[in-house]
């Protein structure tokens, strides 16, 4: 994958390819065609699009480019509130915002079929942000409402071997108590996740290595996502 490719994407180019077939510009082959899939993408860096949502955005416009018929949308948890106390049926207190029911509206969605979990590196593991929205995920346990979409993880550090594997690690296991699906980067990689490292530089775009691993992630997760709902698990 040529730098030029990287950079293009990130400066939003109109008609930016991704390897392989649609590079070429023939559509990808895909049996699943008519059946789509919604995939959301969820940033929790507590600061609002910086490198975590650049990750995120990257990864879903991966997802949206390797396959038809898939709708991608982004929701950055900057700024946002996620009472994780809610969970443990702790009420909130006069005054408190939560902003956990608008973002479970959206993954109600009968049409998302896959969730792209983002989160920055914070003392190698998941933001809080992360965890407390990860822990609100206890409403869809009731009935496993998100029992066999795709679930795949993203982890931003500063640092290399920052801690990324075992943040990625922990997002899974997240997602395999709600009986999720969690899948890797895919082929040829096949490791965690996306790992991104900025080299404290607040800039993803140089990670030329971690860039595949959040476009493979964003395209293995399409690819499931239909072959399970052309299932119809
Ligand atoms: C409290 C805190 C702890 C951090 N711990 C780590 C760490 O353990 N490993 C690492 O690589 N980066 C660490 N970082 C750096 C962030 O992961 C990195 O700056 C990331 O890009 C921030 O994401 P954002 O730009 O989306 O906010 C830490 C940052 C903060 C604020």
């Amino acid at each position: 994958m040529s730098s030029d490719w990287t950079r293009r994407t990130f400066l939003g180019a109109a008609g930016a390819a991704i390897p392989g077939a649609a590079a070429r510009g023939r559509p990808r082959q895909d049996s699943s065609a008519g059946t789509s899939v919604k995939i959301l993408g969820i940033a929790c860096s507590p600061r609002r699009g910086k490198t975590t949502a650049a990750a995120v955005k990257l990864c879903l416009e991966a997802a949206r480019q390797a396959r038809p018929n898939v709708e991608v949308e982004l929701i950055d948890l900057g700024g946002l509130k996620m009472n994780g106390d809610l969970a443990a049926g702790i009420p909130l207190e006069a005054g408190q915002q939560d902003d956990f029911p608008k973002i479970e509206q959206k993954m109600r969605d009968p049409a998302v079929a896959g969730i792209i979990i983002g989160t920055p590196v914070y003392f190698s593991n998941m933001s809080s942000l992360c965890k407390a929205f990860l822990d609100r995920w206890m409403v869809f346990r009731s009935n496993f409402a998100l029992r066999s979409k795709v679930g795949g993880a993203i982890a931003v550090g500063a640092a290399r071997n920052g801690g990324q594997e075992l943040t990625l690690q922990a997002i899974h296991a997240a997602m395999l108590c709600q009986d999720m699906i969690v899948v890797s980067d895919g082929r040829p990689t096949a490791r965690l996740g996306g790992i991104l490292v900025t080299g404290g530089k607040e800039d993803i775009s140089q990670d030329e290595a971690g860039l595949t691993t959040v476009k493979g992630l964003g395209a293995r997760v399409a690819e499931v996502a239909l072959m399970l709902r052309r299932g119809a698990v």
